[in-house]
C-alpha cells in the first residue's frame, strides 16, 4: 500500500465517509441556514458557490489535512518559485510568470525570465497592432483579412476556445481560422475561400516536431505557392511561435517572424504566451493583456488566500473527495453560455493530460484513482442529451456549472431562460424527488393503480449529486483569464495531492512512435515494421483502397 493511503490524512477521510454517504444535502439545506452563504467564496471577479457538495465542515477540514499532509504549501512555493518540479523531464514550470505584474517585487528572483517574457510581449503587441491595422502587408501589397493558425493540443486548444469565448470582442474585419488536425479535410476546408494574397499564418507549436502541425504548414505553403508566390514571399505570410528556434528557421520562417516560448511553459499552460497570438489578432493587444491581468489576479488568490478560503484548492480537494472516497470516475463541466462552449474541450487537455497518470513523481505506482474523465458540454443543450445519466444513472458525477449573470446579447427573455435552467439543474441534481414526491405528483391522473406504482418509482430522483456553481459577471478578458487560472491550480493541486508529475506527458509518445511506423507500413510495403495480426489487417485493407 502506498504511503498515501496508509496515511492518517487518508484514514480519516475514509472513516468520515461512511458517516457522510448516506447522509442527504436536502436535509443539510434544511437543517442549516447559514450554508449556503458559508460554502460561497469570491477571488478575481468570480463567485464559486460550493454548497451543493457531499460535504460538511469537518469534510472539508480533513479534506485540507490531507493537501497539508501532501505539501500543498511547500510545493505551490515551489512552482512559483522557478524549483524545478517537473521531474522527468528537469523543467520548472512557470506558467504564472507569462501573466506575472514585472513589477512585483516578488518576481525578482525571476527576472531575467519577467524580462524575456516582457520582451516577447512587445515584439507581440507590435506584430499584432500593424496586422489589425492593415499595415502589414501581404506579397502583393495587401493588407491582411485572414489569419490560418496551425498548431495542435496546447498549440490549439487554449487559442481557440479563448477566441470563441470572446467573439464579442473581435476585430470588424479580421478573421482567424483555426487548423489543428492531420486529417486534409480540416486544412482543404479552412483554405477555400482564401486569398493566399491576403492570409497569413501562424504555426504554433513548442516543438516544432509535431506531425500534424509540419504537415498542415507544409500544405499551407504549398497552396500558398500554388498562387505564384515565391520563396522570397514567404516571410510576408508564414510567422511561427515556438521555443525550438533551430527547427523552425530550417524549415524556412524568417527569423524576424519567430516568436519565443520556453521549455518552463508547458504546452497546455501556453495561451498566455505568444502562443496566445490569434487570440490578441482578433480581439487586440490590450484586451490581451486583460486576460493576462484576469489570471494573474487569480495566481494572487491562489498564492495568499489561507488554504480553506482558496477557491482552486476548494475546487481540487472536493474533486479528490470524489474520486478517491465515492469512486466517482467523471468529472462534467457545464458552460450555460454559446461562448464558452469550447471550455470543456480545452480542460480535457489541461486535466487529462496533467493527471492522467499511474505513477508517482518518485517512480512508484499508485493504488489510488488519479484524474477522472473530464467531460460537458453547452447548457441548455446537455439537459436533452446527457444530463438524464447526471440525475438518475448509477455513478457520483460531479458537475460543474458556469455561468455569466448578464448576457452579451440580452435578446427577450433567453438570458433568464438560461440562467433558470442552469440554477434550477442544480437544484434538482441536489434535492431529486422522492419517491412520495413522485406518487402525489400522479395523484389523481388517470393511470390503474399499477402503472401509477410503475411510474411513480421511475419518476424518484435520487439527488444527493454533487456540483459546483460558478458565477461571473459577464464573460470578458479578464473574468476569463481568471477563470482559466482557476482551473489550472486546481490541476496542480489535485496533481500534489496524488504526488503525481502534472507537467509531463509520456503517455502520448507511444502511440506517437507507433503511428509513425505505422506509416512506414503504409507507405511500403517491404518496411520491417512488427504489426500485430489485427493492425496488420488494418494496415493491408487500407492499403488496398488507396488509388494508385
Ligand atoms: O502530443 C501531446 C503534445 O505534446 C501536447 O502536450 C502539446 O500541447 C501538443 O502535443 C503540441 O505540441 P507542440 O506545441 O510542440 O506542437
Amino acid at each position: 500500500m502506498s504511503q498515501l493511503t496508509q496515511s492518517a490524512a487518508w484514514a480519516a477521510l475514509e472513516q468520515h465517509q461512511k458517516s457522510i454517504a448516506p447522509q442527504h444535502m436536502r436535509d443539510w439545506f434544511k437543517a442549516d441556514p447559514q450554508r449556503a452563504e458559508r460554502m460561497r467564496l469570491s477571488a478575481a471577479g468570480l463567485t464559486l458557490d460550493y454548497s451543493k457538495n457531499r460535504a460538511n465542515d469537518e469534510t472539508l477540514s480533513l479534506l485540507m489535512d490531507l493537501a497539508k499532509q501532501q505539501g500543498l504549501n511547500k510545493l505551490r512555493v515551489a512552482m512559483f518559485s522557478g524549483e524545478t518540479i517537473n521531474n522527468t523531464e528537469q523543467r520548472a514550470v512557470l506558467h504564472t510568470a507569462l501573466r506575472a505584474n514585472p513589477s512585483d517585487s516578488a518576481w525578482q528572483p525571476q527576472a531575467d525570465k519577467i524580462e524575456a517574457v516582457q520582451a516577447s510581449l512587445e515584439k507581440m503587441r507590435d506584430f499584432v497592432e500593424q496586422v489589425r491595422a492593415g499595415q502589414w502587408h501581404g506579397y502583393t501589397g495587401k493588407a491582411i483579412t485572414d489569419v490560418v493558425s496551425i498548431g495542435i493540443g496546447g498549440s490549439f486548444l487554449g487559442p481557440k476556445m479563448a477566441s470563441e469565448s470572446l467573439k464579442p470582442y473581435w476585430h470588424e474585419s479580421l478573421s482567424v481560422h483555426y487548423v489543428a488536425n492531420v486529417d486534409g479535410t480540416a486544412i482543404a476546408d479552412k483554405l477555400k475561400g482564401l486569398d493566399p494574397e491576403t492570409t497569413l499564418f501562424v504555426t504554433s507549436s513548442k516543438s516544432f516536431g509535431t506531425q500534424e502541425t509540419l504537415a498542415n504548414t507544409l500544405s499551407a505553403r504549398a497552396w500558398f505557392y500554388e498562387s505564384g508566390a515565391g520563396k522570397q514571399d514567404v516571410a510576408k505570410h508564414f510567422v511561427a511561435v515556438t521555443s525550438n528556434i533551430k527547427a523552425a528557421t530550417e524549415f524556412g520562417i524568417d527569423e524576424n517572424n519567430l516568436f519565443p516560448m520556453w521549455d518552463w511553459v508547458g504546452g497546455r499552460y501556453s495561451m498566455w504566451s505568444a502562443i496566445g497570438m490569434p487570440i490578441a489578432l482578433l480581439i487586440g493587444f490590450e484586451r490581451f493583456e486583460e486576460i493576462l491581468k484576469g489570471a494573474e489576479a487569480m495566481d494572487t488568490h491562489f498564492m495568499e488566500a489561507p488554504i480553506e478560503q482558496n477557491m482552486p484548492v476548494l475546487m481540487a480537494m472536493l474533486g479528490v473527495w470524489y474520486a478517491n472516497f465515492f469512486d466517482s470516475h467523471a468529472h462534467v463541466i457545464l458552460s450555460y453560455d454559446h461562448y464558452l462552449r469550447a471550455l470543456p474541450g480545452y480542460l480535457q487537455q489541461l486535466d487529462m493530460e496533467s493527471n492522467g497518470k499511474n505513477v508517482t513523481r518518485s517512480g512508484e505506482l499508485v493504488d489510488y484513482h488519479t484524474g477522472p474523465v473530464i467531460w460537458g458540454g453547452e447548457g441548455t443543450n446537455g439537459q436533452h442529451a446527457y444530463h438524464q445519466l447526471l440525475h438518475q444513472g448509477t455513478r457520483v458525477i460531479p458537475a460543474d456549472f458556469i455561468m455569466p449573470l448578464k448576457s452579451h446579447n440580452p435578446i427577450g427573455e433567453h438570458h433568464d431562460m438560461l440562467a433558470s435552467n442552469c440554477f434550477g439543474q442544480t437544484q434538482a441534481l441536489m434535492q431529486g424527488k422522492t419517491l412520495a414526491e413522485a406518487q402525489a405528483e400522479l395523484a389523481g391522473s388517470q393511470h390503474s393503480p399499477e402503472q401509477l406504482s410503475l411510474l411513480a418509482k421511475h419518476k424518484v430522483m435520487p439527488g444527493n449529486k454533487p456540483s459546483n456553481t460558478i458565477l461571473m459577471e459577464r464573460v470578458t478578458p479578464y473574468t476569463l483569464g481568471a477563470l482559466i487560472a482557476l482551473y489550472e491550480h486546481r490541476t496542480f493541486v489535485q496533481g500534489v495531492v496524488w504526488e503525481l508529475n502534472s507537467f509531463d506527458q509520456w503517455g502520448v509518445e507511444l502511440g506517437k512512435q507507433l503511428g509513425n511506423s505505422v506509416l512506414s507500413a503504409i507507405r511500403d510495403t517491404h518496411a520491417e515494421v512488427e504489426l500485430d495480426a489485427s493492425t496488420e489487417y488494418l494496415v493491408n485493407s487500407f492499403r488496398q483502397a488507396k488509388p494508385q
